[in-house]
């Protein structure tokens, strides 16, 4: 079996802005998730959508009536918009101002944003320099080969920078030396291998070698924020993780039946991680990687097991379209190994400076397209990881340890450390709306307090003793968590990717990226359900259900009394994307003539001060993807601002600032997609006449 690209007339129909695929060449959506939104939504629990909750954000108190209410939302400007001093004063934390090594970062600096732009190339501000850390191919381990695209070997690979960088995490080892860690989500066969050069089976066990992962020594470059990679032969840290390296599956789960195969009849021993997106860096020390598009990599040689039906279709996992694999790993044959596919879907964990520890999967954080996660220390002690599903119409999930993190700097503290994430709670989220009313002076749908906002649970799917989900076992809810989650009427989400807590206000951000299957077209001037003239805002319409979400959003989280162990929070809509002058955007109340355009936010994360910097996937606005700050406090709240573009074809992933704020880390994912090895749409980073996806740092010059 062969990976047989769409032909040339169904590659222009994946194509099409107004289509279901977005600006996202037919490969991204081929090689990356296996043409997820060509398929039915795999939620069909009927469970109530984020975009109805948004609807009732905006028209619930309408229902009711109310003259207060509607004397309430009076002073509200237009479309739905808030001013900034609407905005501002609900217990936001200002930026604490200058930070970092020089006192002048990206963090603080009042750099000229980047315009939009479809150069082959890194734009970054006046004032800064960019420079190539690692790139495919490059050694990481010592005695790896040099970089030949015509050379390739799957030996060769394992020991090399793997293809699609998209997690960063740098993890300073001292003031000059830090470890980079990196995912390397997917494999583009199509713009990895000269025609005519490999063999059907070669191809495949380079592409298998280079997913996963690689820890690599950097060194910076004087007093500067720029950093090259060490000799591998210097480092005794310079890892590469593999589809075929070997994981401990720990927590409730380990050993279950389901996830016993014919190589591994304990179920505790996984080859392999796949499909590696986002990530977090946690406060012990070690790196959380999210499992996402895994059911792309199976096959079938015949039937599917009819035991596993229900699960399968949740999760997509079709044993069609797929890569092919089974040719050289039978364990990708669904038909003769059912549950392999059940090893996968995990996050898992690796301790970069332990090269020889073995990584672990954690059943206990659930089974889902893991975006990735992130941690932040409750007050209580106890770690909460923040989850997103990222699948359309899939949930928000935390995590919440039943033990408490030790934060001395001892071998027993981190040997506890290490075990925080095979004990806890298991939740997924439900959001509801505060509702909104008529605005007598716009004549449009406003929220009633100013802010299109709701409350929200945690609802509890499973401890690691108790099941909280009726029918199903602890083991049922970790491995099936989606058809756990199904039954206990969470809200249904578009698509959430990055959800991470910022460490500077304690406040979540979720990044909803788009969901490219639902609507067109922003019905503005939708009669209201009062049944009068009313108009509903643009907003709303932005984001309501007959609607599209083409350009996705940003929610703002904050756990009740800040605190993250506890089972209540409420919900505000911080971003809505898109081209700032379309009356459907909102940028928190900034005015909309200050902003950069923003389309498809991804993976978010924060500098020293609070600010958020998201990065995109996916620009629908006729330009390449790219890295925003976003001040969330004080009187810049909502000041969306562009500082960097990616080449040709790219995405912008792992974005993370530091140490101190004075590096600004980019991993560029994917150049050149669309094109192939022979006839390439880009050729960054310029090193080679064909692209390879690398990780950048950005400085002061
Ligand atoms: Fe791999 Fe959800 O992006
Ligand atoms: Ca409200
Ligand atoms: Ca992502």
């Amino acid at each position: 079996m062969t990976i047989t690209p769409p032909s040339p007339d169904r590659q222009r129909r994946l194509l099409p802005l107004a289509g279901p695929h977005g600006s996202r060449s037919w490969a991204t959506c081929f090689y990356r998730c296996g043409n997820a939104c060509d398929h039915p939504e795999p939620n069909t629990s009927g469970n109530e959508h984020v975009s109805e909750v948004i609807e009732n954000a905006i028209r619930r108190r309408a229902f009711l009536g109310g003259s207060a209410a509607a004397a309430g939302a009076s002073a509200l400007v237009v479309s739905g918009l808030v001013s900034p001093a609407a905005a501002l004063g609900r217990g936001q934390d200002r930026p604490a101002g200058g930070h970092g090594r020089s006192g002048r970062t990206a963090a603080t600096d009042g750099w000229t944003p980047v315009e939009p732009n479809v150069r082959d190339t890194v734009s970054v501000p006046s004032g800064y320099r960019t420079s190539l850390v690692a790139a495919w191919g490059d050694a990481v381990v010592a005695g790896a080969p040099a970089f030949d695209p015509y050379a390739q070997t799957p030996e060769g690979a394992a020991q090399q920078f793997g293809y699609n960088n998209d997690y960063i995490g740098v993890l300073p080892l001292d003031r000059q030396h830090a470890l980079l860690v990196c995912n390397h989500e997917y494999t583009n066969e199509e713009l990895m291998f000269p025609p005519d050069t490999y063999d059907s089976a070669t191809t495949k066990k380079i592409a298998m070698a280079s997913h996963g992962m690689s820890v690599l020594k950097i060194q910076r470059q004087g007093r500067s924020g720029s950093w090259k990679r060490t000799s591998p032969r210097a480092s005794s840290y310079n890892r590469r993780i593999t589809a075929s390296t070997p994981f401990e599956l720990d927590g409730p789960a380990a050993g279950d039946a389901r996830l016993r195969t014919t190589a591994d009849p304990s179920g505790r021993t996984v080859l392999g991680t796949l499909n590696n997106c986002a990530g977090g860096t946690t406060p012990w020390g070690t790196v959380l990687s999210g499992e996402e598009n895994f059911n792309q990599y199976f096959d079938k040689s015949g039937a599917l097991d009819s035991r596993y039906t229900t699960s399968y279709a949740r999760y997509g996992i079709t044993g069609t379209g797929s890569r092919g694999w089974s040719e050289v790993d039978p364990r990708f044959d669904l038909t003769t190994e059912p549950h392999e596919p059940f090893r996968f879907g995990w996050v898992v964990e690796i301790d970069p400076h332990d090269p020889r520890s073995t990584p672990r999967k954690h059943t206990m954080l659930g089974r889902f397209k893991h975006e990735g996660a992130n941690i932040h220390i409750a007050d209580s002690g106890h770690a909460v990881a923040y989850m997103g599903d990222d699948e359309r119409g899939d949930y928000l999930y935390k995590f919440v340890s039943a033990d408490r993190f030790d934060a001395r700097d001892t071998q027993a503290a981190r040997r506890r450390n290490l075990q925080l994430l095979t004990r806890g709670t298991l939740y997924v989220a439900k959001l509801t709306g505060d509702g909104g009313t008529v605005d007598p002076a716009t004549n449009r749908f406003v929220p009633t307090d100013g802010e299109w906002d709701g409350t929200g649970a945690w609802i509890p799917l499973t401890s690691d003793t108790t099941s909280y989900v009726a029918g199903m076992s602890v083991a049922d809810v970790l491995i099936d968590t989606r058809l756990a989650a199904d039954k206990v009427s969470p809200t249904r989400m578009d698509r959430p990717e990055d959800v991470e807590p910022n460490p500077v206000n304690g406040r979540i951000y979720a990044a909803l990226t788009n969901n490219s299957n639902r609507g067109t077209s922003y019905p503005v001037d939708e009669p209201n359900p009062l049944g009068s003239s009313n108009t509903r805002p643009a907003l709303g319409a932005a984001l309501t259900r007959q609607s599209g979400n083409r350009n996705g959003y940003v929610l703002e989280l904050a756990e009740n009394g800040n605190d993250h162990a506890g089972a209540a929070f409420t919900w505000k809509l911080l971003l809505v994307c898109g081209d700032p002058e379309s009356p459907e955007t909102y940028f928190a109340g900034f005015p909309k003539d200050r902003v950069s355009p923003i389309s498809c936010p991804d993976n978010v994360t924060f500098d020293s001060v609070g600010n958020l910097w998201v990065a995109t996937d996916g620009n629908v606005l006729g330009s390449h993807d790219g890295l925003f700050r976003v001040p969330v406090a004080g009187p810049s709240r909502g000041q969306v601002q562009q500082f960097l573009t990616v080449p040709v074809g790219a995405e912008c992933c792992g974005p993370l600032l530091g140490p101190d704020d004075g590096s600004v880390w980019a991993a560029i994912q994917h150049p050149g997609e669309g094109g192939t090895y022979a006839a390439p749409t880009s050729t960054w980073p310029h090193t080679h006449a064909f692209p390879r996806p690398g990780v950048v740092v950005t400085h002061r010059a």
